[in-house]
C-alpha cells in the first residue's frame, strides 16, 4: 500500500539530530524512511528515539506523531528545545569546547541542576564526547577537525529541531507502557531498541536481553504497523521468527583505515 489522499500527510524538511548519539541511525535512516514513506498511517510512534536519527529525517508526517525514551535526558532535552527554545539559546550562548568545561560538565548530578541547565549539560556532553557515548563518557577530538561544540553551527539545527518539534507529543515511558498507549489499527512504529547483546550501552537496568521478548509478545498483539531494526544474530532471528526479516549489510569505517561489515535486520508485520 502506498501513501494514499485518504490519509493526510504533511510535507517537513529533514533535517539532522541535534548531536551524536550511540546506535544513531545515520547509514541505515534513508532505507527506513523510504519504507515508512510505503506504509499507510495516520499516527506515527517512536518509542525508543533517542537523538532521532531517523525521527528528523523523514520527509513526510501524518497529523500525529509520538516520541518516547526512557532516558530523561533525552526527554528533557526535546522538551526545553519545544517549550524554551529562546531561553534555551541563552543558556549555551557561551558555551566553548574544552577539556576542562567537558570534566566538570560530566562530575555534575544532572537532578542538581534547573531543566534548562540538564538539557545544556546533556547536549554539550553529547556534542563533546567521543562516539556519541551516552555512559562512560570521555572527550573526544580529531585533529583534522574544527572543536565539536562551535555554538554558530549548532543553533541552526536547534532551530530546526525547536520547529519540528511544535505538536509533537513527547514520552518519558518504558516501551512496554508506550507502545499499547498508543496503538491502534491506523499506527505506525518505528521501533529502534539498543542492539542485543549491548543492552547495557545506554545505562543499566534501562533494558534487558529478557525485553526482547516482551517486546516480541508486544508486536504479535499490536494492532498498527511496525518496523523494527537490530543486529543481525541467531537469537534475535530466533525471537522474533513469526515476522518478515529484510537483510541489510552496512559498511564502517574504522578510524579511516579498515572496514567492517556489519549485518542488520529490518524486522515488521
Ligand atoms: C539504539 S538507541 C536509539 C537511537 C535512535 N534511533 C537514534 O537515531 O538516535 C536506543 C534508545 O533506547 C532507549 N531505551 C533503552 N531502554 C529503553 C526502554 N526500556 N524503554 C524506552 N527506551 C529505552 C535508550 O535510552 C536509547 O536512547
Amino acid at each position: 500500500m502506498s501513501l494514499t489522499e485518504t490519509t493526510k500527510y504533511y510535507e517537513v524538511e529533514p533535517t539532522v539530530p541535534v548531536a551524536p548519539y550511540l546506535g544513531g541511525k545515520i547509514r541505515l535512516a534513508k532505507k527506513i524512511i523510504t519504507r515508512i514513506n510505503t506504509i499507510e498511517h495516520t499516527a506515527y510512534c517512536e518509542p525508543f528515539v533517542g537523538m532521532g536519527g531517523v525521527f528528523f529525517r523523514r520527509n513526510m508526517r501524518p497529523k500525529a506523531e509520538f516520541i518516547n525514551d526512557y532516558n530523561g535526558e533525552v526527554v528533557n532535552l526535546f522538551r526545553i528545545l519545544r517549550e524554551h527554545y529562546p531561553q534555551f539559546m541563552e543558556v549555551l550562548k557561551f558555551q566553548i569546547s574544552s577539556r576542562r568545561e567537558f570534566e566538570r560538565m560530566v562530575k555534575i548530578a544532572p537532578n542538581t541542576l534547573t531543566d534548562l541547565q540538564r538539557a545544556a549539560r546533556f547536549l554539550y556532553l553529547q556534542k563533546t564526547s567521543f562516539g556519541g557515548r551516552v555512559s562512560g563518557q570521555s572527550f573526544g577530538v580529531t585533529k583534522e577537525r574544527g572543536s565539536r561544540f562551535d555554538i554558530t553551527k549548532i543553533a541552526p539545527i536547534l532551530e530546526d529541531v525547536y520547529e519540528r518539534l511544535s505538536g509533537v507529543t513527547i514520552e518519558n515511558l518504558s516501551f512496554e507502557k508506550f507502545i499499547p498507549r498508543y496503538d491502534k489499527s491506523t499506527t505506525l512504529f518505528y521501533i529502534d531498541p539498543p542492539y542485543y547483546t549491548n543492552e547495557n550501552d545506554y545505562g543499566r537496568d534501562l533494558f534487558r536481553r529478557s525485553d526482547f521478548e516482551v517486546l516480541n509478545e508486544l508486536l504479535k498483539g499490536l494492532k498498527g504497523r511496525f518496523i523494527l531494526s537490530l543486529n543481525d544474530r541467531p537469537e534475535v532471528r530466533e525471537i522474533f521468527k513469526s515476522f518478515n526479516f529484510e537483510e541489510v549489510s552496512l559498511k564502517y569505517s574504522l578510524a579511516k583505515v579498515t572496514t567492517k561489515t556489519v549485518g542488520e535486520l529490518i524486522i515488521s508485520n
